[in-house]
């Protein structure tokens, strides 16, 4: 993928955070359709400049009687209106990029895609409407090939649905193999480099394998071993684990350098890996410091699963079930490959609508874990996180007056031992005595809302063996 790296001068603010994401490509790409899903899945504004033109001076074709040039113009003052407000998806018309104006606004202000298709998808699409450039095929292949350059200089990278926007903005790449990463330090899960071969060549730094690297002295090793220079860039290469303190130490050390993710759990590729939360454990508890940093790419290769450990999987399954209770998608019915790519797109949605969980957006991905976490403290960690997200996300089911049969058929949990009181002591701490809960309307529409502590609590206890 051309540009993965964040052509970004301040590390950790990737891709469109906190930038316009800007959608180009020739007519018929679907810009409009894929910019207005994006926009809705990342709570942004949307603008679709050939929309907004024609509200401000009438219908395109009329436009275009009066000469291209004057319609161009036009076009040029609305693309820089839009640029000037706040970070939005903005589709942009297939022939805006021409004015050297546009791209360079659109190089300071924007992240920008190209939309792909091609010539003849897109003559299927708008040989029947009245677009002044779309009324003779010959016409219209010519012009497609002479965009073609200029789409080329003007884009960071490419996608053909929203998806695809959704993990480009996040430079997340599912496919094999890495983007052309430059010098890198690997550090990597002990246990992963045993079974695979780290995915680059050079210095590589081995850390405890599993939650046993997130830890202090394991980061003041990190810190002292890297012996990166400002623009260095560490590459975090294993689980969940591995991507916390390693992105950690990316964000602590200097004040914070590059870093990329090379997952190689479920849970790293649907989750862990993606919306740059960092961070370690403390003799408190779990993740209890941190930082939002965000990696510079994410490259997912669902070939490293092979090895991948039966409950390992298992624990991954749980959060693609909750990913896909959230987005009203079966997506555990896709295979392996888009599965992953379905999950991670979706949670790169809800972290661009919020990405340091300033507006309590991110909240939603919290589905089952408030339960799970009242299981995993009140047995005393012998529930495994994957377990408790399972039985967790039931509690959340039952109490949304939701049959709860995709999470039985998929994890089939079972009540597990642990000790009510210090579970629920557990879960009133976790919620500073709000009592809010993430619910579900109906699969695909999550809320934030109250529930009383005595359903609450007969919640948790139905999770708990008798
Ligand atoms: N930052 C976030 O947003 C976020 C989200 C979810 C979870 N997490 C964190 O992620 C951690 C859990 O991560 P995880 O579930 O990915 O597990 P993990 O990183 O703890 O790894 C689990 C085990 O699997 C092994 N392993 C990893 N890849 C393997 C492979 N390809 N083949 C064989 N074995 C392999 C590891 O050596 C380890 O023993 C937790 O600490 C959790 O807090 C963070
Ligand atoms: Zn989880």
């Amino acid at each position: 993928m051309a540009g993965l790296r964040g052509a970004d001068p301040l590390v950790g603010r990737v891709g469109a955070i906190e930038k316009h994401l800007a959608l180009i490509g020739f007519m018929g790409a679907g810009k409009s359709t894929i910019g207005r899903e994006v926009a809705e899945r990342t709570a942004r504004p949307f603008v679709d400049t050939d929309a907004e033109i024609e509200g401000l001076h009438g219908p395109i074709p009329e436009l275009f009687e009066r000469g291209e040039p004057e319609f161009r113009r036009l076009e040029e003052q609305v693309v820089a209106e839009a640029l000037a407000g706040p970070p939005a998806v903005i589709a942009l018309g297939g022939g805006a990029v021409l004015s050297e104006k546009t791209r360079e606004r659109l190089r300071v202000h924007a992240d920008t895609v190209l939309i792909e298709v091609d010539v003849d998808d897109a003559w299927e699409r708008v040989k029947d409407s009245n677009r002044p450039l779309a009324q003779d095929p010959e016409a219209f292949r010519r012009l497609y090939d002479e965009r073609q350059a200029t789409y080329r200089a003007s884009l960071r990278w490419a996608a053909d649905d929203s998806d695809g926007v959704l993990l480009g903005a996040l430079r997340i790449a599912v496919s094999e193999g890495l983007p052309d990463v430059g010098q890198v330090i690997v550090a990597a899960d002990e246990r992963v480099l045993q079974l695979h071969a780290a995915p680059i060549e050079g210095i590589t730094l081995t850390l405890p394998a599993g939650e046993a690297a997130k830890k202090l002295d394991v980061v003041e090793w990190l810190w002292t071993e890297i012996e990166a220079g400002r623009q260095g860039t560490v590459l975090a290469f294993g689980g969940g684990s591995t991507t916390d303190v390693v992105g950690f130490v990316a964000a602590t050390y200097l004040r914070g350098i590059a870093w990329i993710a090379v997952p190689t759990t479920l849970t790293g590729m649907v989750d862990a890996a993606i919306g740059g939360k960092t961070g370690i454990n403390t003799e408190d508890g779990k993740n209890l410091a941190g930082a939002f940093h965000f990696p510079e790419s994410v490259a997912i290769d669902p070939a490293y699963l092979a090895t991948l450990p039966e409950a390992e999987r298992r624990a991954g399954m749980a959060e693609v079930v909750k990913t896909g209770l959230l987005a009203g998608q079966e997506v555990w019915k896709l295979e392996e490959h888009e599965m992953i790519r379905a999950c991670a797109a979706f949670k790169a949605g809800v972290v661009l609508s919020d990405p340091y969980e300033r507006e309590g957006r991110r909240t939603i991905l919290n589905l089952g874990h408030t339960f799970a976490h009242a299981l995993e403290t009140g047995s005393g960690y012998t529930v495994t996180h994957g377990q408790a997200v399972a039985l967790g996300l039931v509690a959340a089911l039952r109490l949304s007056g939701l049959p709860t049969d995709p999470v039985d058929e998929l994890l089939r949990p079972e009540p597990v031992a642990a000790d009510l009181d210090a579970a629920w002591a557990s879960l009133k701490r976790d919620k500073k005595g709000e009592g809010v809960f993430v619910l579900l309307e109906a699969p695909g529409k999550p809320v934030v809302t109250t529930v009383s502590d005595g359903d609450a609590r007969a919640a948790l206890a139905s999770l708990i063996r008798k």
